[in-house]
């Protein structure tokens, strides 16, 4: 990496302080903060860390002004055409697309993990049978830190990769056993003659009193889905997942708080949002009304699965989703009246000067419960699934963050605006 320097210079003082202006491979360059403090007694101040690089990462690029997005400079156009999931989750981790018998290695030890321990799954007696899969799922995955704690090093990166293996291989049995408790059917065990996604739809919708045969179409689709979320460098989630492995946490504790953040209706709880707002909109003719509510600053109503902190393009996510949604409906002979909704909604907002002056773009969110709904995957789910296929993500940057010898505690400062030094007074003087 490339360095040059600027000179920041307080007029006031006449005090300087050079700063190194840091290149990396593609992007914004950035400016080094760290000497500020010492030459200047100044801190910054980023809420929200908009313009803050938090991290140097190898692993995935987003340029938000052209709609770019490489997985370790694959454009993910080109991982969507050829790769399959767990093909993206090995290049996301190791850095490069694996060999056909790393590739065989890679996918066999994810099938043999799949299993959870069988008094894992007494934990979901504990949940109401409404409880939402991802309260579910955050409890669940944080507690097998329970299982595997007792002599995890975290010193020792065969000790990390083989919890990132776990992740990758349990998570889905987890979130299938959260499904079933909510429709109060009986957990299903994965199967190892199954690939990854095959497996999610077998361990979801497979009951013991009849036999049930994996949709190709769905399975594809999914697996689709899945290489579109795998990862997306310094989203609020895996911001959380590197603050909380900062600390020396375990990493399914990592992952539970990772889980946690992507619930959210600005992040990856936003794919549920769209279902219930399209569900709200309910036709054509409402879209005005609904427009005119999200550009109204006195309504909290924003159009969920619009905007984006980074792309200020379309979303290549959100054209990729777009283009499997007709291919999905046509092929699974579903005519959904959301995806029609969907589609005039987006065309509507796009010749809205509100949205195109703030280059308001539909994002990976806005059409993936189209076809999450398709694959008779239910509203609440959503999230999960996103959930389940960032997890590679997640672990990777986990493992790139600890792998980093220059890593240390993230602890952010503050700008303080409170209370000037005073002194306690007594009750009876207050
Ligand atoms: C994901 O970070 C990632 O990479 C996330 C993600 C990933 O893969 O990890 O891509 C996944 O989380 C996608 C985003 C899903 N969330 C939604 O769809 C929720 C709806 N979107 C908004 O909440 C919002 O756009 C955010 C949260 C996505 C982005 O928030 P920002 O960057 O803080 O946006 P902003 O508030 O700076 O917006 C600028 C302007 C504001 O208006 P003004 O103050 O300029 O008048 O645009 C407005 C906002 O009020 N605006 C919206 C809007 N999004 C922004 N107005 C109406 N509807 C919206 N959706």
């Amino acid at each position: 990496m490339s360095t040059e320097t600027l000179t920041l210079t307080d007029n006031t003082t006449g005090n300087s302080s050079e700063l190194n202006l840091l290149r990396g491979t593609l992007g914004n360059p950035t400016i080094e903060v760290k000497g500020i403090p010492g030459d200047l007694g100044y801190f910054t101040h980023d809420p929200s860390f908009g313009t803050t690089a938090s991290c140097e990462s190898d692993i995935t690029f987003i340029d938000g002004d052209k709609g770019v997005l490489l997985y370790r400079g694959y454009p993910i156009e080109q991982l969507a055409e050829n790769s399959d999931y767990l093909e993206t989750a090995y290049l996301l981790i190791h850095g490069e697309l694996p060999t056909g018998q790393e590739y065989k290695e890679f996918s066999t030890i994810i099938r043999r993990h799949t299993m959870i321990n069988e008094s894992l799954k007494s934990f979901f007696n504990g949940f109401n049978y409404n409880a939402h899969p991802m309260s579910m799922m955050m409890g669940v995955v944080g507690s097998l830190a329970a299982f595997y704690h007792e002599g995890l090093n975290m010193n020792d990166r065969e000790h990390l990769m083989i919890s990132a293996h776990r992740l990758i291989s349990k998570l889905p049995t987890i979130a299938a056993a959260c499904y079933k408790h909510s429709i109060g059917e009986p957990i299903v065990y994965p199967r190892n003659d199954l690939d990854y996604c095959e497996n999610i739809l077998h361990m979801m919708f497979s009951v013991p009193c009849e036999e049930y045969k994996v949709s190709p179409l769905a399975a594809k689709a999914l697996n689709l889905l899945f290489i579109l979320h795998a990862d997306h460098e310094q989203n609020a989630s895996t911001s959380t997942v590197r603050l909380v492995g900062s600390t020396g946490a375990n990493p399914f504790a990592c992952i539970s708080a990772g889980i946690a953040a992507l619930w959210g209706p600005a992040h990856g709880g936003a794919n549920e949002a769209v279902l219930e707002m399209l569900a709200e909109i309910g036709s054509v003719d409402k879209i005005p009304k609904y427009l005119a509510k999200a550009k109204d600053k006195d309504d909290p109503f924003k159009l969920m699965g619009f905007g984006h902190r980074v792309y200020k393009n379309f979303d290549p996510r959100a054209t990729l989703i777009r283009k499997v949604c007709y291919e999905v409906l046509e092929e699974t002979g579903t005519d959904d009246p959301m995806f029609e909704l969907a589609m005039k909604l987006e065309e509507a907002a796009l010749a809205d000067s509100y949205f195109v002056e703030r280059k308001l773009y539909p994002n990976v969110d806005f059409y993936s419960g189209v076809i999450y709904k398709a694959l008779g995957i239910p509203t609440s789910m959503f999230t999960v699934m996103f959930a389940l296929a960032r997890t590679s993500g997640w672990v990777s940057h986990w493992l790139e963050m600890m792998g980093d010898t220059s890593t240390r505690i993230g602890r952010p400062r503050q700008l303080y605006t409170g209370a000037p030094l005073r002194d306690y007074l007594s009750m009876e003087k207050r």
